[in-house]
């Protein structure tokens, strides 16, 4: 009788175990960029504010808002790729980050110039009212 609870327990603190380890690669995976841009709503202002065919750099909440064309918009993280520094700069269609001059194309979130590796990750935005909702 005094066995089973033993087990039981043994399995459950082994499953809970498991379930930490899980929880923590989560968190390491995709804590990088994904904890550092929006991930529950965040009100931007006005969606008129974004030129057609450019972007801006919303840096506080740490996310690129572009509209590619009237009435398309597309957020991007602002957390650079290569070592997480928040950019700095967004002139035309070009994002610059300001630690190691990495540069991505603000309509599409590609790397234009190294030493970036991969893209900036897509941030999901829409418009609510006329006002841009990012996350
Ligand atoms: S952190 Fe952006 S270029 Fe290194």
């Amino acid at each position: 009788m005094t066995e089973q609870p033993t087990c039981r327990r043994t399995l459950l603190q082994g499953a809970a175990l498991a379930g930490v380890a899980g929880l923590g690669l989560t968190a390491c995976s995709g804590g990088g960029t994904s904890s550092s841009a929006p991930t529950s709503p965040t009100e931007l202002g006005a969606a008129d504010q974004i030129p057609v065919g450019g972007a801006k750099l919303f840096r506080d909440d740490k996310v690129v808002v572009a509209q590619p064309s009237k009435g398309t918009y597309k957020g991007f993280s602002a957390v650079c790729t290569h070592a997480g520094c928040v950019v700095d700069n967004v002139e035309g269609t070009v994002i610059s980050c300001p630690c190691h001059g990495s540069r991505f194309n603000a309509l599409t979130g590609a790397v234009e110039q190294g030493p970036a590796a991969s893209p900036l990750p897509e941030v999901a935005v829409r418009v609510q009212g006329g006002k841009l909702v990012a996350g």
